[in-house]
């Protein structure tokens, strides 16, 4: 149960109590000092220049922020907002059907970007570029290209997996920029903020707690502060303390290094079942079940950042961080390796 509650919420986008969380203007996104600078910037001069911005590629992890950066965008621009994804977009005249719509200066942000038929892929290039679309219409002799006209847009494309994208739809891309695990500060404020903005009582201690297990990620710190909202409410008095926080989350098994139940199940088998590796991604994500997508995009950069594997080119290997978290000891032939 707590298992399918974090999976779930993990990767459920678009609820409610997201929107409301989600920051309006650049003032209020914390962190990504370095993204939000160049982006600030290229919004700046667009506006004094009477321009359109320029095409935006935003990659990382999910729940960074890739979304809410597309709205920000958007509202400091003052344009409109398409939103689609990848994998919506079937055909040419898909495409053709939301171009169409845009306005001059509007935004078309095309989540999951990496997913996006290579077809299709041919009628964006000239798109972004020319602003021109050719589509083939009819079939056998009848079949004729017609030319459109498209206003001067910008393309927001977002992806979890930016090496997935070709290289020519990755060049025309005037500005791309990656968005990195969040800091402990910045995941706090990101608490203390939704904290506040939903009307939950939590002090310090209570927002650090969150912070340190939400693995780097903005939006798992705000599901985590629900359920911990929840627990307070039933199990005390609704506000929330580090003592709380941390009995909620234990509650969830999250543990310390917010890792979570598929995380750990991963470390486990790197550990034990593959005698620390090296394993190559798709025979570890069998191990535990899950796919190797999910597993390569959501757990495995955290687990890499934090020190627990490492990718070579034969494979995933477990660091003595992971032997730790599993309880077992460095094994003594492996000693050379890291030092
Ligand atoms: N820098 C930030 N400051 C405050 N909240 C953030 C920040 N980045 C993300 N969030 C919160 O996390 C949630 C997930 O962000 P989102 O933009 O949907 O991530 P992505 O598109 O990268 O998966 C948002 O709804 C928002 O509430
Ligand atoms: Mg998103």
């Amino acid at each position: 149960m707590a298992e399918n509650f974090y999976q779930a919420t993990v990767e459920a986008p678009k609820t409610a109590f997201d929107l409301s969380l989600r920051p309006p203007l650049f003032s209020e996104f914390q962190g990504q000092a370095r993204v939000r600078e160049r982006l600030e910037l290229m919004v700046e001069a667009a506006k004094k220049r009477g321009d359109v911005l320029e095409h935006i590629l935003l990659s990382g992890p999910p729940g960074l922020g890739k979304t809410t950066i597309a709205y920000i965008l958007a509202n400091s621009m003052e344009v409109n907002l398409k939103t689609t994804s990848g994998p919506m977009i079937e055909r040419a005249g898909d495409l053709a059907g939301i171009l169409t719509t845009l306005e001059r200066g509007d935004i078309l942000f095309i989540d999951e970007i990496h997913r996006l038929q290579a077809t299709i892929e041919e009628y964006l290039y000239p798109a972004m570029e020319d602003f021109r679309l050719d589509i083939i219409i009819d079939q056998g002799p009848n079949a004729r290209s017609v030319r459109i006209n498209l206003p001067k847009f910008t393309m927001i494309g977002a992806t979890t997996r930016s090496g997935l994208i070709s290289a020519p739809l990755r060049s025309r891309f005037g500005m791309h920029s990656r968005l990195d695990y969040y800091g402990l500060e910045d995941l706090s404020h990101i608490v203390e903020r939704s904290a506040g903005l939903i009307g939950i009582g939590i002090d310090q201690t209570g927002c650090d707690e969150i912070a340190s297990r939400a693995r780097g990620t903005p939006r798992v710190a705000n599901n985590l502060l629900r359920w911990v909202r929840d627990y307070a409410q039933v199990k005390s008095n609704g506000f929330i303390t580090q003592t709380i926080a941390d009995k909620a989350l234990e509650m969830l098994d999250i543990d310390r290094d917010g890792l979570d139940e598929m995380d750990k199940r991963l470390l486990e088998a790197l550990v034990v079942r593959f005698q620390g590796g090296p394993v190559g991604i798709s025979s570890l994500a069998v191990s535990v079940g899950e796919d190797s997508g999910t597993v390569e995009e959501v757990n495995e950069p955290y687990l890499i950042q934090e020190g627990f594997i490492k990718r070579t080119a034969q494979g995933r290997v477990a660091l003595p961080k992971a032997y730790e978290k599993m309880n077992l000891p460095f094994p003594p032939n492996r000693q050379g390796e890291f030092w």
